[in-house]
């Protein structure tokens, strides 16, 4: 059998994983492990093949000596996995859409298409894009996500493919947690696999668990070799899950030194933001910024957008809200994209200029037509919420009314998201809600108890303190003083310096007694 073309039947030695790929159970991985073991490459043998970084000794490589079949020479990626049904035309295009995937940079999804059609049955070509749709978390992108999950499942898969093509069945069914279960024991096996890496982070930050980023990557970190082609990348993340685990300063140094490697990569840029946004170093952050500008502002960075609104932010720390409110007129509605996850960056940041007293004219109406048919009330918590500002803000208070229906169908379902869309999901919305209203004390109590899982929405933590944000706010408003003047001096004592927060004590100790 070649290492191309359409699946066989069940004397197919790749059958049986195929068949068992949906199970995630330890009886599962271990019988893959066995089975495995006697035909594929171990990590120690493919990490030997990497202490050459030559490109032209790559693509073409001889199956390991042990395998139990004959095979043809079978293509590789530049980090050395086997790739079924590719060619080295194919491969030179699928490299270039994985190095865009993992930097946020570059035409991932043309280049995984460019790849397909110099090979038809390359089947990572189709699991590459459906891994850049499925994690848009949009409801369109997931179908497309699904279809080429499909499509995959028709070629010849290898160990490797077929692990992928596991966890994406579980994320475009919504199983995320499933899907990074998947992930995580394949990383164990594969710890070169960026594709997997990446698809793990995204997943994982979509459940609120960015602290497995680094602890999975730091597991694989030994096993690279710093002149190893996307050991940036790596490194990259793992800065990123020590910033969200809290650990700012070896954050800050690894991404420094990854954001050296990498100039162009989304991720160090943005991990240093973040330890400058949790610090209160506002005025580094907006340095750092401008020095590198001209890397992270290019029309090839897909996600500058969120460049731009951690910049908006440190403006926001300086109490430069005109400032904030022109990179949301500017940069912001320029870079945006239709998906969900693009357009919550312009809704965090206009909603707070909003509780600011900030005069947000036709901006809201404007978002809002942007959100319709992004966020479902079934796909994503996160970007319901955000949908439901925008929606509420520009005066659209039925939308929210039907989003809310959607949600509470959506928690009574078998779905992955059910307990969070009930627990947490939904009584956010209804605070939301009652803050538009002026019902800030129904807000208040709403969002008080919520606030100890608010971690499960995903997302990081600059990107959820919107919502404690709103809670704080909603309590001076209510006339909480020892609600507000507790949750500003929980705020002042990470950033003491920031105007917002100085703002929320002076209004809450305004309040009589
Ligand atoms: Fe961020």
């Amino acid at each position: 059998m070649g290492c191309s073309g359409k699946r066989g039947g069940n004397d197919d030695p790749s059958f049986i994983y195929l068949g068992a790929i949906q199970s995630t159970s330890p009886l599962f991985w271990s019988s893959l492990w066995a089975v495995s073991r006697s035909r594929f490459r171990p990590i120690r043998r493919a990490f030997s093949c990497f202490s050459s970084t030559s490109t032209d000794r790559r693509h073409v490589r001889k199956r390991p000596v042990n395998a139990r079949h004959s095979f043809a020479a079978m293509t590789q990626d530049v980090q050395g996995h086997d790739l079924s049904g590719a060619t080295t035309e194919a491969v030179t295009a699928y490299d270039q859409a994985v190095r865009a995937f993992n930097l946020v940079h570059g035409n991932a999804v043309g280049l995984f298409e460019e790849a397909s059609q110099a090979a038809p049955d390359f089947a990572m070509a189709y699991l590459g894009k459906a891994w850049v749709f499925a994690l848009a978390n949009d409801p369109g992108l997931m179908t497309e996500a699904k279809a080429l999950v499909e499509t995959a499942g028709s070629l010849m898969l290898n160990e490797r493919e077929q692990a992928h093509r596991a966890a994406l069945t579980h994320l475009v069914q919504g199983s995320r947690a499933a899907a990074v279960a998947v992930l995580d024991r394949h990383l164990m096996r594969y710890p070169f696999d960026l594709v997997a890496h990446q698809g793990a982070a995204v997943t994982d930050g979509f459940l609120g668990r960015f602290p497995w980023v680094r602890d999975r990557s730091a597991r694989a970190l030994p096993f690279w070799s710093k002149d190893q082609p996307g050991y940036g990348t790596l490194l990259a993340m793992h800065g990123f899950g020590l910033e969200e685990a809290g650990d700012y300063t070896r954050a800050e140094d690894e991404s420094r030194a990854a954001a050296e490697l990498e100039p162009l990569s989304f991720w160090p840029h943005h991990t240093v933001a973040h330890v400058m946004e949790m610090t209160g170093r506002p005025e580094d952050g907006l340095g750092w910024m401008a020095a590198r500008e001209a890397l992270w502002s290019s029309p090839g960075h897909m996600n500058q957008v969120h460049i731009w609104w951690h910049k908006a932010l440190f403006h926001l720390e300086l109490g430069q809200h005109h400032a904030a409110l022109a990179i949301y007129d500017g940069p912001i509605r320029a870079t945006q994209r239709p998906v969900a996850l693009s357009l919550t960056n312009a809704t965090a940041l206009l909603w707070r200029l909003d509780t600011l007293g900030c005069d947000i004219g036709a901006r809201w109406r404007d978002l809002a037509a942007s959100w319709q048919g992004h966020a479902d009330g079934k796909c994503l918590v996160f970007t319901d919420i955000h949908a439901a500002m925008a929606e509420l803000r520009s005066g659209q208070e039925a939308l929210v009314e039907r989003r809310l229906q959607a949600m509470r169908e959506a928690s009574a379902t078998t779905i992955e998201a059910a307990g969070l869309y009930r627990t947490v999901g939904i009584p956010i919305v209804e605070a939301l809600a009652a803050f538009h209203r002026g019902a800030y004390l129904e807000a208040v109590e709403l969002l008080l108890p919520v606030r100890f899982d608010l971690w499960r929405i995903g997302g990081s933590h600059a990107q959820r303190d919107v919502i404690d944000w709103t809670l704080t706010e909603a309590a001076v408003r209510a006339g909480q003083r020892d609600v507000a003047v507790s949750l500003a001096h929980e705020r002042l004592a990470t950033r003491s310096r920031s105007a917002p927060n100085r703002r929320f004590l002076r209004h809450a100790e305004a309040i009589p007694d």
